[in-house]
């Protein structure tokens, strides 16, 4: 069982003092209440990750732990028979103690486009659907003073903690909730990140006011998701799949997105990157061996989805509370 305890004091000495109780109750519901079928088979996965001495991160090119001193080839095969357990790994790549963990996501393009555009010295950051947390061990390296994550998804929450587990201290958490179940009020964050989630609620509104909600007054918004070519009129709502993906519900062009974001009140709009997804960067490998973006595009024509819709584009935008 993960051990919170820290992030609870933390948050006592807080604007998020509040948080205490009810994240308490929370996680305890949610963690005694966790039925998963393949969760024993995780939880084993991390009771075999091997314990190991000196351990150092260096997140200067990506994440990348190293012990200072040299594991055995048993070691690093039980690492790495560990770490396998956790298959599907879709965002990364890590470097684990010389385990190459090679994603189906190469994550650190993107954080390569969105980096430059924020500040997150000292700051206190929410990133709202981290995924396995590849994201939050770069807001750490980047001097975030606090980074909480919030995923539903419990592999990913496992795949997190593996890493977790050699830098305990570090001040970075994952919590398995969705926004939605965050306690309320919210309002304490200085920066919140929102990257591949928009497309996926129903109601985007709900979305980006649910999301100014968590920020400080002058906090930053960074939302990355899904968008289409076109002026402020267009948008994508799919039929049915979009990519092969059944839960994609709204794809804005960015002008439309611009102007949502100023509807839902947020101020300083401005669309700081734009990035047609390539087979590069979204792929299959050995530690993400289902189909990938190569089989979701139409085989004669790679601009469009299997589907017949524009091929997947990605816009970055960053907006202030
Ligand atoms: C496409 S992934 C994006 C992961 C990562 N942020 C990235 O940009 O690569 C979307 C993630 O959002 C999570 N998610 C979906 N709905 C959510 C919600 N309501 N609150 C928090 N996370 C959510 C999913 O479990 C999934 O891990």
């Amino acid at each position: 069982m993960i051990d919170y305890s820290p992030l609870l004091d933390t948050l006592s000495r807080s604007p998020l003092a509040h948080w205490q109780s009810a994240l308490a109750e929370g996680l305890q519901n949610r963690l005694e209440g966790l039925h998963h079928g393949d969760l024993e088979r995780w939880q084993q996965s991390l009771r075999n990750l091997p314990p190991l001495d000196g351990v150092e991160c260096d997140f200067s090119e990506g994440v990348r732990l190293h012990s200072t001193s040299p594991l055995s080839q048993t070691t690093s095969q039980q690492l790495h028979d560990a770490l396998q357990g956790l298959h599907p790994w879709r965002k990364g790549p890590f470097d684990l103690f010389g385990v190459h963990v090679d994603t189906e996501w190469r994550s650190d393009w993107k954080w390569q486009r969105v980096a430059p555009h924020i500040d997150l010295n000292g700051k206190r950051v929410l990133d709202i659907g981290c995924g396995n947390g590849y994201y939050m061990w770069r807001m750490w390296q980047a001097g975030a003073e606090l980074v909480i994550g919030v995923d539903p998804n419990l592999l990913f929450l496992n795949q997190f903690e593996a890493v977790k587990h050699y830098l305990p201290q570090a001040p970075v958490w994952q919590l398995p909730f969705t926004l939605e179940e965050l306690p309320e009020p919210t309002a304490a964050f200085d920066t919140v990140f929102s990257m591949g989630v928009l497309y996926h609620r129903r109601s985007p509104f709900d979305h980006l006011l649910q999301l100014k909600a968590c920020l400080r007054p002058g906090g930053e918004l960074v939302m990355e998701t899904l968008v289409i070519e076109g002026d402020e009129q267009h948008c994508l709502l799919p039929e049915d799949r979009y990519a092969q993906m059944r839960n994609v519900w709204f794809l804005p062009s960015v002008p439309m997105l611009e102007r949502m974001l100023r509807r839902a009140g947020y101020s300083d709009v401005r669309c700081v990157d734009l990035n047609r997804t390539s087979v590069e960067e979204q792929r299959s490998t050995a530690w993400m061996r289902f189909q990938s973006l190569p089989s979701f595009l139409d085989p004669a024509d790679s601009s469009k989805t299997i589907e017949g819709y524009p091929a997947p584009l990605r816009a970055t935008l960053v907006a202030r509370k």
